[in-house]
């Protein structure tokens, strides 16, 4: 299939473009370029031995998404692009609700009037808000906690609103936990700009001798070792799941929901130990104070992807901080 990756020169949309060409799908790109770097785009071709179509453009322009879509004879939209910084949200939340949810209405305008009715949406497990019950099903009833989350949830009920008017769509959104973890080759990877918000980069700058220290947000949660708890998937999988969920809605019209995560959950200081004992390095810490808005235990239950994609996470923690390692160290090497 001729598929557009909006935002698919970013840390998942880079990863899934790998997993889609190697099912011999044409890919292109679409992106602005706010939140990732041009020379992804050599490093993809490396990858996957040809290069891949790239326009540099913005999501909020339709016209230049009626022409992508005509050019290229785009049949489904993998919609990655977003602002993802919670803390963000917060201080700027119109840029938020402009660019994902603006963003997001431009892009189905441009889908409609050219009748490309399929998408798979990089949705999250923040919708999920702080969990009444573990571990979180599909079913659960949604909540923002912030901005981000909000322009996340106005996406799905735009998404599901525009389903249930044409049953032409075919839509899949995606709830990842908390995606890490870098391809095999260490080409791609997460490399967020200035000091990272998530843990795994942030142990991962620390390990580089860039931070002095991994501040642990709080000890006192009441978890096994006291460390918050998160289900963290590693990105090679949560690509795999894109592939799995694009498969399945070209049979499944209207809207469907899934949980990509592992369905384990894994402590700040499990994680700690696993990325010093795979990379041999030690991390000094901190605790300090709990981060504000954070939830003690967050993860998936993952049986309905597990069923109906035939997807479930297979890389562990250890393949999670291997990888990340790996990109970082070449990374650094690249960059310098
Ligand atoms: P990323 O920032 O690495 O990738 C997003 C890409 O979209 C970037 O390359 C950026 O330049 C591009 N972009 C942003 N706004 C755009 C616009 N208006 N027009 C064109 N391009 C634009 O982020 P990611 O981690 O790869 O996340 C991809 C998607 O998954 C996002 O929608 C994010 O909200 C969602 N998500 C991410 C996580 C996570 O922890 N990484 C978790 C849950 C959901
Ligand atoms: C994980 C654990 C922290 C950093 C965020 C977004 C969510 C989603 C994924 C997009 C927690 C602890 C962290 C640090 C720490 N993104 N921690 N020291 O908060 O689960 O989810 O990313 O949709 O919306 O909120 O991930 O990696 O920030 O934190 O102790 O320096 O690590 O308290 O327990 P989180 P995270």
């Amino acid at each position: 299939m001729n598929i557009l990756l909006t935002g698919g020169a970013g840390y998942i949309g880079s990863h899934a473009a790998v997993v889609l060409c190697a099912a011999g799908h044409n890919v292109v790109i679409l992106d602005n370029f706010c939140n990732s770097q041009h020379s992804v785009l050599d490093r993809l071709t490396k990858i996957v031995g040809k290069p891949m179509p790239c326009i540099e453009g913005d999501i909020r322009d339709t016209l230049l998404l009626e022409k992508v879509l005509k050019d290229y004879k785009i049949e489904t939209v993998m919609h990655f692009a977003g602002l993802k910084a919670v803390g963000e949200s917060v201080q700027n939340p119109l840029d938020y609700f402009d660019n994902n949810v603006g963003g997001t209405i431009s892009l189905l305008h441009a889908m409609r009037s050219n009748n490309v009715k399929s998408m798979v949406f990089s949705s999250s497990a923040t919708v999920y808000g702080m969990p009444n019950y573990l571990p979180l099903d599909e079913a659960h009833p949604t909540q923002a906690k912030n901005p981000y989350g909000r322009s996340k949830l106005h996406i799905e009920e735009i998404l599901t609103d525009l389903a249930a008017s044409d049953p032409a769509w075919h839509i899949s959104f995606l709830r990842y936990f908390n995606p890490v973890g870098a391809h095999e080759s260490g080409l791609i990877g997460e490399d967020p700009n200035g000091i990272p918000n998530n843990l795994v980069p942030y142990i991962a700058q620390v390990a580089l001798g860039r931070l002095p220290h991994l501040n642990v947000y709080g000890d006192d949660y009441p978890t096994a070792d006291g460390s918050g708890v998160r289900d963290y998937i590693h990105v090679m999988d949560l690509a795999e799941g894109h592939l799995a969920a694009l498969n399945y809605i070209q049979q499944q019209p209207g809207v469907c929901v899934f949980n990509l995560g592992s369905g384990k959950g894994s402590s700040v200081f499990e994680v700690v130990k696993v990325f010093e004992n795979e990379n041999a390095s030690s991390i000094p810490l901190k605790v300090t104070m709990r981060r504000i808005g954070d939830v003690s235990e967050c993860y998936a239950k993952v049986d309905k992807a597990n069923i109906h994609l035939n997807w479930k996470a297979t890389r562990t923690l250890q393949d999670m901080c291997r990888s990340t390692w790996n990109f970082q160290k070449n990374h650094k090497c690249a960059n310098q």
